[in-house]
């Protein structure tokens, strides 16, 4: 059948060369215009629909994922009401299943030709539940989890923007407890060539004594582990009833590369690189449009690659092409973006250099940084072509000149205050999300210094940043479930719950109509923030763990996700709004 369908798209390029000849030869234009099917009517879509049931709870927004196995597509809807469609899809052989974490599901086959209505019908079992463990107290937010006392505020302002709540989980001795705190606020945790920054906030002995006290107090031997509960979302089928992602499939032959060198558990989501063995599944980190070619770019940790996709073409071997970041091994890219002339420049956590791609040449560039500095984080463009990026193990923005080609380095003026997200502004101002220190900060152009914004009740964690087509500037608090509103005018700063407990959010950016769209990590959703209503809602993910770092909107309102961790990688193309006949791949 993968044969077939290539051979239809061979035969329909003939066509299309014969009646270019044609018109060459100036056979009459009029029989042209009615004989000539077009593209989409030769090979048309058809649509596969169904609906779910279950031994046990309620069916009330399920993914039901389709899997075309010709073209490496996976289209993922909801049900409403137990019933689910996948409109416009494209002719092939498929796999349909539903795809909750608790439910296990048949995965039944269907042959679409061009055209067919098909009707799959699936019955999903409820898997055991894990029994839930006594030495764990759920409460609700991180102030239950530390409680008051001295030492509290000082955890707060530094250790909690990479451990979060899992102190709460050590039950060290004193000892082993000072053990560490040493490590940390002396040589930085050892994973990581680039984690130098925390030992450049000067704690003293009698803080780190008090520190030693609160933990050995609170979370030492015979305590119960304390964590922030999640609870579960309640869906609105309303909201997502037309939402579909389509997931293009990364290339089977993707290599794992390895870091090789590491120590260290896997501690926290922001402490990443931290295997030292490949990766079970792959990691994509970020997604840019080119402004260029429309083409899609992400990075890939886990192959240390850039990738490409051409989403209109249904071609799964012509899709995407992959680069190799050059010149080590293991790279660790992050942050990207692609510029006017199309060429594609990322942002290296563990090469700690700024990378640069001519796609059309292959030629890699990677930039040094005129500092031994830290891991770069992301990276953007403003409008005059300028190439901003930040640090997170260190304390810098940064920016490579549009016209100079110099790298300049600016620090903050918190010591260590490693920064997350970054974006830019209609001035030209960059702003960061101060993770480690749980601010908002802004690299301002006039001044050429940082500017901090502290975050009232972050504990750490300012996750990703975005600034609005009004200037408006919005970061996630991952740890608090928060969302964080700064009007650079007044420096008023407003914080938004996000109202489920437990909520993790990651990226925010701004769609074309100023929502904000976030995605929360615990919970698998796609969450959207309407500024009018100041309302939050939620479409889940196209898989149960799926954690998003950075996401791209496009003119349409469209979002492309990068996709990590799970074992389905695919490049995603969001449409919140539905799904048309004219949508890419184009059959
Ligand atoms: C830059 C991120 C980061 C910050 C900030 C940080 N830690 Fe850590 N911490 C880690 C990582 C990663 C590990 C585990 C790997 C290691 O020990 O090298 C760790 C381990 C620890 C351990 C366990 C050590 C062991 O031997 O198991 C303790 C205790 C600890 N940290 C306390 C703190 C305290 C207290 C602070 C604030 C003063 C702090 N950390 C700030 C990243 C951080």
């Amino acid at each position: 059948m993968r044969k077939a369908g290539k051979l239809m798209y061979d035969v329909e390029k003939k066509t299309i060369l014969r009646l270019h000849l044609t018109m060459t030869f100036l056979i009459a234009p009029m029989i042209l215009c009615c004989c000539v099917p077009s593209r989409a009517q030769q090979v048309s879509r058809g649509t596969i629909k169904g609906t779910v049931t279950a031994d046990q709870g309620e069916v009330r927004g399920f993914r039901v994922a389709a899997h075309n196995l010709d073209h490496r597509l996976w289209y993922t809807v909801f049900t409403v009401k137990g019933h689910y469609t996948v409109p416009q899809a494209l002719p092939g052989r498929y796999e349909v299943m539903v795809y909750e974490p608790d439910y296990d599901s048949p995965k039944e086959p269907v042959q679409l030709g061009p055209g067919e209505n098909k009707t799959a019908d699936l019955a999903v079992k409820k898997r055991q539940a894990a029994a839930s463990d006594p030495n764990i107290e759920y409460v609700d937010s991180m102030e239950e989890v530390y409680p008051p006392g001295p030492g509290r505020d000082l955890m707060k302002e530094n250790c909690t923007g990479c451990h979060a709540d899992q102190f709460g989980r050590m039950h060290y001795t004193r000892e082993k407890f000072m053990q560490g705190i040493e490590k940390m606020t002396e040589t930085g945790p050892g994973y990581n060539k680039w984690a130098i920054a925390l030992p450049r906030t000067i704690i003293p002995k009698s803080q780190k004594e008090m520190l030693a006290d609160y933990m050995v107090k609170n979370f030492g031997p015979g305590t119960v582990d304390k964590r922030v509960r999640i609870d579960p979302l309640v869906l609105d089928e309303d909201v997502f009833s037309k939402a579909i992602y389509v997931g293009y499939e990364i290339p089977a032959d993707m290599q794992f590369v390895s870091a090789g060198d590491l120590v260290g558990a896997d501690m926290v989501d922001g402490v990443t690189a931290q295997w030292a063995n490949p990766e079970k599944y792959h990691h994509m980190g970020a997604a840019f449009i080119s402004p260029k070619n429309g083409d899609i770019y992400f990075t890939n940790r886990s192959s240390s690659a850039i990738m490409q996709l051409n989403p209109r073409d249904s071609d799964p071997s012509e899709q995407w092409k992959t680069w190799r970041i050059k010149g080590s091994d293991y790279v660790h890219p992050s942050g990207l973006t692609v510029d006017k002339q199309g060429h594609v420049w990322w942002a290296e956590l563990r090469g700690g250099m700024l990378g640069e791609l001519d796609p059309e040449t292959g030629k890699q560039i990677r930039h040094a940084l005129p500092e031994l500095a830290g891991a770069v984080h992301e990276v953007v463009i403003d409008k005059d072509g300028n190439i901003d990026f930040d640090l997170i193990w260190g304390a810098f923005f940064g920016r490579l000149d549009a016209t100079t080609r110099r790298i300049h380095m600016y620090s903050t003026p918190t010591p260590d205050n490693g920064m997350y997200g970054l974006a830019v502004d209609q001035h030209d101002n960059a702003w960061g999300a101060g993770w480690q220190k749980g601010t908002i900060s802004e690299w301002q152009v006039e001044t050429e210094s940082v500017k901090e914004y502290k975050v009232p009740n972050s504990w750490g964690q300012v996750r990703r940043i975005t600034v609005d087509s009004k200037g408006i500037v919005w970061a996630t608090e991952h740890n608090v479930g928060l969302l964080a509103r700064l009007d650079p005018a007044t420096g008023a700063l407003t914080e938004y719950k996000i109202p489920v407990n437990g909520a993790q959010p990651y990226e925010a950016w701004a769609d074309r109509d100023d929502n904000i769209w976030i995605a929360d990590s615990v919970h698998s959703a796609m969450l959207k923030f309407d500024q009018k209503s100041s309302k939050f809602t939620f479409y889940p993910m196209p898989q149960p763990h799926q954690s998003i770092q950075k996401i791209q909107v496009a003119d349409d309102n469209t979002i492309w996700l990068p996709t990590r961790g799970e074992p389905i990688c695919t490049g995603v193309h969001f449409y919140p709004n539905g799904y048309t006949a004219n949508a890419p791949p184009e059959p």
